[in-house]
């Protein structure tokens, strides 16, 4: 499939059937392809939390509001985090980033205040998520992006230090009846002349 295909076939998924599970070669091509994602100046301030373990996915949707449900019948969760101690990111980046890059941290984001640094963090894992997204799609897995959880017990629950997390993925095989999916519910999407300007 090309990915324009992609783009229209995939779907957040609302309804999962419980009984597939995602084998594990697939998870690590996933786990691989996240650290792979791109990040402004390679700057990679994130962790991404695995988790398959059903206990464990039961106390996470417990704390994430409308979307229990399809953690609960999903295979997997992601739980996305971002760096939120600036100290051990700049340690981090000492030890991995060519002097270019570390000289463009120190002039244009080192002078900003607390909240904008973490927030340049934070855009850096969003965009992990777009990455993954389609990473899913094109495995042929079913995804639901979900900012609807309680980040902060998120961290508790899998005792998150120095990281926080943002939003969670939750992954898996559609149950053939989900009500969502482009063949029962087409996209609505903005038209094409109102969000590409050609110049
Ligand atoms: C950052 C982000 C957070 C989202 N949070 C939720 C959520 O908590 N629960 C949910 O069911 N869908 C959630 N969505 C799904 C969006 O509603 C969905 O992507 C949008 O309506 C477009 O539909 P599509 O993904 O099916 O193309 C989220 C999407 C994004 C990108």
């Amino acid at each position: 499939m090309n990915f324009l295909d992609l783009a229209e076939s995939r779907y957040t998924t609302k309804k999962y059937d419980a009984n597939k599970k995602i084998a594990d070669e697939t998870i690590n091509q996933l786990k691989e392809i996240l650290r792979l994602s791109p990040s402004s100046i390679d700057s990679q301030p994130w962790r991404f939390f695995f988790v398959s373990e059903e206990q464990m996915k039961q106390k996470l949707a417990a704390v994430s509001y409308f979307n229990e449900k399809k953690i609960n019948e999903a295979s997997h969760l992601v739980a996305f985090t971002a760096i939120d101690d600036i100290q051990n990111f700049e340690e981090q980046i000492h030890l991995h980033l060519p002097e270019g890059s570390i000289d463009y941290y120190n002039n244009f984001l080192k002078p900003l205040p607390e909240a904008e640094i973490k927030s340049w963090f934070q855009h850096q894992v969003y965009l992990s998520l777009g990455f993954f997204l389609s990473a899913c799609a094109s495995l042929g897995i079913d995804s639901t992006p979900m900012e609807g959880i309680k980040g902060e017990e998120y961290d508790k629950i899998l005792n998150i230090k120095g990281y926080k997390t943002l939003f969670a993925v939750a992954m898996g095989y559609r149950s053939a009846d989900d009500h969502n999916q482009p063949a029962i519910k087409p996209k609505l999407r903005l038209p094409l002349e109102q969000v590409i300007v050609s110049v």
